[in-house]
């Protein structure tokens, strides 16, 4: 059953607050709930039922029984793909609401999630929709008197557990894959945005999913989350989140059923700015490539390295820049800067701040809280910022920039791959031949040329080194979601 919750700023939204298993709006067992707050404001946006091993048990029993009755995996992969589209389309249709529900929730701009999240996240539904009969297996000459072919099966009954800094775009990219696979689901989104994916599960249902195919728990990570990194019952785990907690989800798949995981965890990317880039191009770039979602972006450019040449010019535009950026409330169409998404996030944001200056790191613009009410924080801006400086090696998912200056290739590539981290970089060229060194020679799932942060459906995404396992997005997510079997026949 839907609760009303009323958001006192803007228009009534009206969403579920209950977990969704089998198709049904249920308490957590132990009755508990939760609140979910508005970081524009700090207020509670509604109580939310709080899952933990007792809900994951039953989730994960409802999955199952979704899985091995043949109600999802046995139905054409047509039909399949068409569950897909529905819902899409059923998205696309509700997507100012949509939007609203994530910008309350997240704080992000809702510019973004009307514009950016929610167009976004309809576009993965439709894509994978489209490659639910396009599964294919292979023929594999074996010569004598045998036939071989492979089979692409669902991998099974797939837990997803998702953050709470783009949490639309995470349903996008986890859920649909593991669907038009023929998996079942369920998902854990993250405790600070639950919203838009119970809004999502009503949707689903709307949209004719069978019973126990899609199941929403919200909860904590340390209960709900390792409850369903730990079940012996799940064959896979889709984690986005800290490092830290990637470990521990492989540690449990080790210490249980070794499920598969895959994972798309943090970041430290580089951003190389060469002195023959079209400056105002990558100023601009740059800006955005960090303080875009106030910087609560895994592959955001949080190590900007700027040729010598140019530096001192660069960082006196950069630091303009960040200056006029508007921050405020995220429903305001001029805000580009919304709250940080909860006290943890801004407390953690503001030690960075203040680690940079006792490091000594130059500080020339922001540093601040803004206002009284939320977690909003002044773009700040870093110079002189050396390669050993915690700023320079940890994540720190805030609007903080850190401009660091260097003189040639070979040392900026040395630099930029001296991180544990290789989710994304970017270089800012008009010369062929270095877009192409640092594109072959970065350790990194993603190089941006002369644009930073631009997404596709069919484009994948993810992590070498501990920004991740696997890729999501694209042709190469299908493999996240599928065993493959090999068949051998005697004629
Ligand atoms: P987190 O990794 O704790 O949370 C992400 C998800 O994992 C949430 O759904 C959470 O409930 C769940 N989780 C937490 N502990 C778990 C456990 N033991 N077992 C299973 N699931 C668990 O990240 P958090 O604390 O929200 O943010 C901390 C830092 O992580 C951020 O400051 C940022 O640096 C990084 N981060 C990176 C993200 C990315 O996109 N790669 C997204 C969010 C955070
Ligand atoms: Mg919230």
């Amino acid at each position: 059953m839907a609760t009303t919750i009323t958001a006192p700023q803007q228009a009534c939204v009206s969403t579920p607050t209950r977990m969704l298993i089998n198709n049904e709006w249920l308490p957590s067992a132990s009755g508990k709930t939760f609140a979910t707050l508005n970081p524009a404001t700090g207020e509670e946006l509604a109580q939310v039922a709080e899952a933990d091993s007792a809900d994951v048990d039953t989730a994960v029993a409802a999955a199952r029984q979704a899985l091995e009755s043949g109600a999802w995996r046995r139905i054409s992969p047509a039909e399949r793909g068409r569950f897909l589209t529905r819902l899409a389309d059923l998205m696309e249709q509700d997507a100012d609401e949509i939007a609203r529900l994530e910008t309350l929730d997240n704080g992000m701009p809702f510019s973004v999630a009307r514009m950016v999240a929610v167009p976004l996240t309809v576009s993965l539904f439709r894509y994978y929709a489209g490659w639910a009969d396009k599964n294919h297996g292979k023929t594999i000459p074996m010569g004598g008197e045998y036939f071989c072919y492979t089979r692409h099966e669902p991998v099974g009954v797939v837990g997803q557990i998702t953050p709470w800094n783009f949490p639309l775009l995470m349903y996008g990219m986890k859920l649909p894959p593991a669907l038009a696979m023929g998996n079942t689901v369920v998902l854990k989104p993250a405790e600070q945005t639950p919203l838009t994916a119970l809004r999502i599960g009503e949707l689903a249902i709307q949209a004719g999913f069978p019973p126990g195919v899609i199941n929403i728990l919200p909860g904590y990570g340390p209960t709900a989350g390792a409850a369903l990194a730990n079940h012996p019952d799940v064959d896979k785990i889709a984690f986005t989140g800290s490092t830290e907690v990637g470990h521990s989800i492989m540690e449990a798949s080790g210490r249980t059923n070794l499920k598969r995981v895959s994972l798309e965890l943090g970041g430290k990317s580089p951003n190389i700015v060469f002195a023959d880039a079209d400056m105002e191009q990558a100023i601009e770039g740059c800006h955005q490539g960090l303080f875009f979602n106030q910087g609560q972006a895994c592959c955001a450019g949080s190590r900007l390295f700027v040729e010598d040449r140019v530096y001192d010019q660069f960082v006196e535009k950069s630091v303009a820049r960040a200056k006029s950026r508007t921050v405020g409330d995220p429903f305001d169409a001029a805000t580009e800067q919304g709250p940080q998404v909860d006290a943890t996030q801004f407390n953690r944001v503001m030690s960075y701040i203040d680690i940079g200056k006792q490091e000594g790191a130059e500080l020339l613009t922001g540093g601040c809280r803004v206002g009284n009410n939320g977690y909003f924080i002044e773009p700040t801006v870093f110079a002189n910022v050396k390669d050993d400086m915690k700023i320079a090696r940890e994540e720190i998912f805030g609007p903080v920039m850190s401009i660091l200056k260097f003189h040639n290739i070979e040392e900026v590539v040395a630099r930029a791959n001296n991180t544990s981290y290789g989710l994304a970089a970017a270089v800012w060229t008009r010369d062929l031949g270095k877009a192409h060194a640092i594109a072959n020679n970065v350790k990194a799932g993603t190089v941006w040329v002369n644009c930073f942060e631009v997404f596709d459906a069919a484009a994948p995404f993810g992590g070498f080194k501990q920004s991740g396992i696997g890729r999501e997005m694209g042709e190469y997510a299908l493999q996240l979601y599928t065993e493959v079997k090999t068949v051998i026949m005697k004629h």
